[in-house]
Parts: C-alpha cells; sequence; structure tokens
C-alpha cells in the first residue's frame, strides 16, 4: 500500500476575508495540497467558485491546487481550469457520460486527473477507468456543503477502493473528503485511504489551524511506522 500521506485542506471552510493569510497559515503547519470546491448549484444544491479563485491562488502559493469539480458539464470548464493553474482536476463519475472522454480532455493539459464518487456510487463504476487515472476521490459525505457527519459505511467503500487500487494500479491516490476529523481520521487511513481533504476540522477548529492540522500529521505519523 502507498504510505505518503497528504493533506489537501478546503478552503470552503477558511475566512475568505482573509484567504491569503489562511492560506499563509495552513502551508506553514504542513498542509501538502489546497482543496478547491467548484459546485454549480445543479449537480450539487450549493454554489461556491470558479477559475478565478485558482488563478489567485496561483499567485500566492506554490501547492498542488487539487480542484473537485461538483459540476454537471465537466468538460466545459476544464480548459478554464487547466488555463487558471490547477494541478489536479476530480471530476464526479456520476456527472460524466463520457468519463474517458472527460479524462483524456484533463491529460490532454498535462494535470493529474481524479475520478470521485458519490456515497451511494457503487465501486464497480470505478474498474473500467482505472488505467487513465491518479486519483480516486471516495466521498464519505454527499457533496454540497462543508460541516456534514462523515457517513459511517462508507469505511467499507474505501476499503474496496484500496483492494482495487492495489490490484490494478498502485500508484492511484485514494483520497477521502467528508466528516473527516479527529474521530474519523483513524477509520479511514486503517481503511486505506491515503489523500485527506478537510474543511471545517482544519478552518472552523476551535483552538485554531494548527490544533487542527495536528490532529492529521499526528495520525499520519503514527499510520507511517
Ligand atoms: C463537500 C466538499 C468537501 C467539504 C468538506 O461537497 O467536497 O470538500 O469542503 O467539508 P468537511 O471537511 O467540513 O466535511
Ligand atoms: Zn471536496
Amino acid at each position: 500500500m502507498k504510505k505518503k500521506y497528504i493533506l489537501s485542506p478546503s478552503i470552503l471552510s477558511a475566512d475568505f476575508l482573509n484567504l491569503k493569510s489562511e492560506i499563509d497559515t495552513v502551508s506553514k503547519y504542513g498542509a501538502d495540497w489546497i482543496h478547491v470546491d467548484v459546485m454549480d448549484g445543479h449537480f450539487v444544491p450549493n454554489l461556491s467558485m470558479g477559475p478565478f479563485i485558482v488563478e489567485h491562488l496561483k499567485k500566492i502559493t506554490d501547492k498542488t491546487i487539487d480542484v473537485h469539480l461538483m459540476l454537471d458539464n465537466p468538460d466545459e470548464f476544464i480548459p478554464s481550469f487547466a488555463k487558471a493553474g490547477a494541478d489536479v482536476l476530480t471530476v464526479h463519475v456520476e456527472a460524466s457520460v463520457h468519463l474517458h472522454r472527460t479524462i483524456s480532455l484533463i491529460k490532454s493539459f498535462g494535470l493529474k486527473a481524479g475520478v470521485a464518487i458519490n456515497p451511494s456510487t457503487n465501486v464497480a463504476a470505478l474498474e473500467e477507468i482505472l488505467p487513465f487515472i491518479d486519483l480516486i476521490l471516495v466521498m464519505t459525505i454527499n457533496p454540497g456543503f462543508s460541516g456534514q457527519k462523515y457517513i459511517p459505511e462508507m469505511t467499507q467503500k474505501i476499503k474496496k477502493v484500496r483492494a482495487l487500487i492495489d490490484n490494478n494500479n498502485p500508484d492511484i491516490e485514494l483520497q477521502v473528503d467528508g466528516g473527516i476529523n479527529q474521530n474519523t481520521i483513524d477509520d479511514v487511513l486503517k481503511a486505506g485511504a491515503n489523500n485527506i481533504v478537510a474543511a471545517s476540522a482544519i478552518f472552523k477548529h476551535p483552538v485554531g489551524i494548527k490544533q487542527g492540522i495536528e490532529v492529521f500529521k499526528t495520525a499520519f505519523e503514527e499510520f507511517s511506522k
């Protein structure tokens, strides 16, 4: 199993009036990537940010910009996100009829390509696309909002995806997103996730961002032994 752990704080819960200082703080305390949640009000019942946020982030950080596209028509926006400077683009299997075409489009810009699956989507939906992708994102909540509760049944699903990755394409990142905090991090790491997205547990930690990040870094150390 891949042992390199990555922490990707989601700026959905950041203080947008102080975005630069929020990015500086998570970077200082050990964020590896920066997760950007893009929502269209159709695929998910919320609106968030577009390519311009990525463009601005690129000016203030050299961290990997990890963009999670929760959009009905991802192909329409992939070129704009590539131009804005995204490093990883993840699309939902439920939103892409021609998933191989979408992944090829992402790759044509030289970016890493990820595929996300919602809680109710069967792991089998990933099988045929495995040779073409760099990341699988297992949603552990229904996408649309930060601050939701982890769905405990997803732990089994993470295990299934870990087995699929190990048996087919071990270089694929196994990312999890939704309700990951000090109560759930051990379960998802034990199940085989190596790439962790967290919004509220970091940016809304009751003590501070530093303490929020420490929870994850300590868990990573434990699991690296
Ligand atoms: C939800 C987003 C998540 C969200 C996670 O649709 O994909 O990245 O920000 O928020 P928390 O970590 O608070 O569950
Ligand atoms: Zn996300």
